[in-house]
């Protein structure tokens, strides 16, 4: 490895999964965070690794994590409100950044906004380079390869399994404060170009183990990474299927949503909530929880007449679990200077389709058929 790995949020259920993760692949990290306390206990078990203290509402700490070539991993969230800091340090160096994000509005501004920054400044940033958005990343680009030029269109869905109530007890504290952040946040889709269009605007079905499953769509980085590896597509979406039997309540109940964004203080009081959620001590997700959540992601490929060209199912364990695994995978190819471009990059585009299916399958997330 050349260049140092920074992982900021490290004091988090992510970034300790993450720092963890780099321990096993014997990778030294600095780990970074906003308490100094909780460093020094965290280094202490981890026999000694170096910290460094920085706080998003003091970005100067934030700048000074990193130098050129090193690797900027970030977990501090939720990134809508907290992850600018980290980003624009990496770019202001010349440092590679990798993050956790699932939040759709940041995903689009690390594209939109911070990518042409990073491209200018000779750096690259993966963002949602976890549970959100790799799987979908990696499911797309298989069957897209694989349904080869006719591809106009691809849909893909997350999943959890393990029935009704499986969600239960297996959100982070950070999970849950993102959640309340973007809830009313507009989404988006890919229509020859990004259009915005409000989330759960679409609902589809898709099969999971054989059954029929509802899912609503939403933001992802697939609509970003995609249509550039397979410039014929037209079309990209992307589905959530989280919520049961709710599922088509919640689309119907969409349409008021932008108009409830406009309620004076809904959207403040969300927000709120999300703080509320940050400021109370952690309770770190059961990981048994999020071994019965599980990691499952299908993208399926159509042509211009809507004719189906083929599916791809991947299936896997706890969502957290990946996370942390693919970015410690990340942090140390990135280290070693594997990155192929600058800019905002897409998963594939980052690390290669067979390099990133690999390093799934080690983190168990593999093909289910
Ligand atoms: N894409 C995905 O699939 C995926 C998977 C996992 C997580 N995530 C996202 O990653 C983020 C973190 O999740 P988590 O599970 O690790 O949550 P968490 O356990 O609550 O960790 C949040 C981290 O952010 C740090 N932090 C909060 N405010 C800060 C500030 N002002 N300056 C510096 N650090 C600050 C916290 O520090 P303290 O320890 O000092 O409080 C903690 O280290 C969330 O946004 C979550 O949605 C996404």
């Amino acid at each position: 490895m050349s260049g140092r790995v920074v992982v900021f949020g490290a004091t988090g259920y992510t970034g300790r999964l993450t720092v963890g993760s780099l321990v096993e692949r014997g990778a030294q990290a600095t780990i970074a965070g906003r308490d100094e306390d909780r460093l020094r206990t965290l280094a202490a078990k981890l026999g000694g690794t170096r910290t460094a203290v920085a706080d998003v509402a003091r970005p100067a700490t934030v700048r000074a994590l990193v130098d050129r070539g090193d690797v900027l991993v970030s977990t501090v969230g939720p990134f809508t409100r907290l992850g600018d800091p980290a980003v624009a340090a990496a770019i202001e160096a010349g440092a590679w950044y990798l993050d956790s994000t699932g939040e759709p509005p940041f995903v689009r501004r690390v594209f939109e906004d911070f990518g042409p920054r990073a491209e200018a400044a000779g750096t690259a940033l993966v963002t949602a380079f976890g549970y959100d958005f790799v799987p979908g990343n990696l499911a797309g680009a298989l069957v897209l390869r694989e349904a080869g030029e006719q591809a106009t269109r691809v849909e893909v869905g997350y999943f959890s399994l393990g029935g009704p109530g499986a969600l239960r007890g297996a959100a982070s504290r950070g999970t849950r404060a993102s959640l309340a952040g973007v809830a009313l946040e507009p989404m988006f889709a890919w229509r020859d170009g990004i259009r915005e269009e409000r989330a759960a605007a679409r609902m589809r079905s898709f099969h999971v183990h054989g059954r029929p499953r509802e899912a609503l769509s939403i933001g992802g980085s697939e609509h970003f990474a995609l249509p550039r590896l397979f410039p014929g597509l037209r079309e990209v979406d992307v589905y959530l299927g989280w919520f049961g039997t709710a599922t088509r309540a919640l689309h119907t109940a969409s349409r008021v949503s932008p108009l409830l964004a406009r309620v004076p203080g809904v959207r403040a009081g969300l927000r709120a909530a999300g703080e509320r959620a940050m400021r109370r001590p952690g309770r770190d997700p059961d990981p048994a929880a999020g071994a019965r959540v599980g990691t499952y992601a299908v993208a399926a490929a159509f042509d211009g007449s809507g004719t189906q060209l083929g599916e791809v199912h991947l299936s896997g364990g706890d969502p957290y679990e990946l996370t942390g695994h693919l970015l410690a995978w990340g942090a140390v190819r990135a280290a070693a200077g594997d990155l192929p471009g600058t800019g905002a990059l897409g998963p594939v585009e980052a690390f290669g389709l067979n390099e990133l299916e690999a390093a799934c399958a080690e983190a168990g997330l593999i093909r289910s058929r």
